[in-house]
């Protein structure tokens, strides 16, 4: 009977190339796959992090990222495994391997302790219906960079070391509602922070540009970024105060005009939900499963603080 284990170094190997032409992001294969090895390898991966796979025999029949996170739901912490880039090789696609690796990954994260598994489906969500999955809202915003306000200072880029502050200012910035929401806590910040090292050094560019932060008597604000292909993505953001809530979409602002991007692309999650008119997603659907009888996950279609990339 097919059996879920983690992926050996070689096999890893395989599935980074597998998922290449999907996932790769304009990295040729060599690239990616030392990129994906670099990260899967790093300190920041340990334990919570990991590469499974389904087999029987010899290689892996289907395989997929697994993220232990915390969140809160109706006001309860909670904890999940997200999971990514599910790949069954084509040859062996339609005979229910990919459906069998997801329940037995989803029964081993149960038995661990975690009661739900979130995803983005770039499939049709059916799929993820039919193995328990609920689709929550999915929405994003994307937004010119003449509907910003004018870079007024009062900004620098985070710096080394000050981890521990931006994850406390995204904590304070998480109201504590009633929605699923996933903690952008140490851990997944310092993976994040990994991964667009890692991305930075594969891309041949220097180190990246990760957070902006603003700080004095006016209030405090941070915002995590990343680079996207024709946009400045906002990952996560949070102020004390609207005139930090100001110079921080003014910094934003400065680092589209530095970086050439028109548009600023960001999730309305947690303080930006309601900054910016935002629209339905069409692909990266956010999508729940409760991994046993009696858990208590948002229903069908139900609002959540998910950013596109909260799980990694
Ligand atoms: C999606 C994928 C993992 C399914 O693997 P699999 O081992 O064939 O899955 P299963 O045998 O459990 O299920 C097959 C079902 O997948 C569903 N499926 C596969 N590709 C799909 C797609 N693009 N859209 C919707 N459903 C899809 C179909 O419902 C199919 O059922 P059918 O054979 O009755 O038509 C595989 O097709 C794959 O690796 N695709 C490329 C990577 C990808 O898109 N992954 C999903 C990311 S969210």
């Amino acid at each position: 009977m097919p059996a879920l284990r983690d992926l050996t170094a070689e096999e890893r190997v395989a599935y980074f190339q597998g998922v290449q032409p999907i996932w790769g992001g304009g990295l040729d294969e060599p690239l990616f796959v030392a990129f994906q090895r670099r990260l899967a390898d790093s300190i920041e991966a340990r334990d919570r992090y990991r590469l499974l796979g389904l087999f029987e025999g010899g290689s892996f029949l289907s395989a997929m990222k697994a993220y232990e996170l915390q969140g809160r739901f109706a006001g309860q912490p909670v904890r999940l495994i997200g999971i990514g880039a599910v790949f069954t090789p084509p040859p062996l696609r339609r005979q229910g391997f990919a459906a069998a690796m997801l329940s037995l990954a989803m029964d081993e994260y149960a038995h661990r302790g975690c009661s739900a598994a979130v995803l983005f489906s770039d499939i049709d969500a059916d799929y993820y219906e039919r193995l328990g999955f609920r689709a929550l809202e999915s929405r994003e915003c994307l937004v010119e960079s003449s509907a910003l306000p004018r870079p007024a200072g009062g900004f620098r880029a985070v710096g080394p070391g000050e981890e521990g502050a931006v994850s406390a200012l995204l904590a304070a910035g998480r109201d504590g509602g009633e929605r699923l929401t996933l903690s952008r806590d140490g851990w997944t910040l310092r993976l994040q922070l990994r991964r667009l090292r890692e991305l930075a050094r594969a891309r041949g560019v220097g180190e990246p540009e990760w957070g902006i932060r603003v700080e004095g008597r006016a209030g405090d604000a941070v915002a995590m970024i990343r680079l996207g292909r024709d946009t400045l993505d906002l990952l996560d953001a949070a102020w004390t105060t609207d005139a930090a809530r100001g110079r921080l979409l003014g910094a934003l602002r400065d680092c589209m005009a530095r970086s050439g991007r028109s548009r600023l692309r960001l999730w309305p999650a947690h303080q930006l939900r309601d900054l910016f008119a935002s629209q339905q997603r069409t692909a990266a659907l956010a999508m729940v499963a409760p991994l046993r009888d009696g858990v208590a996950v948002p229903g069908r279609g139900a609002s959540a603080e998910l950013a596109l990339l909260d799980h990694i």
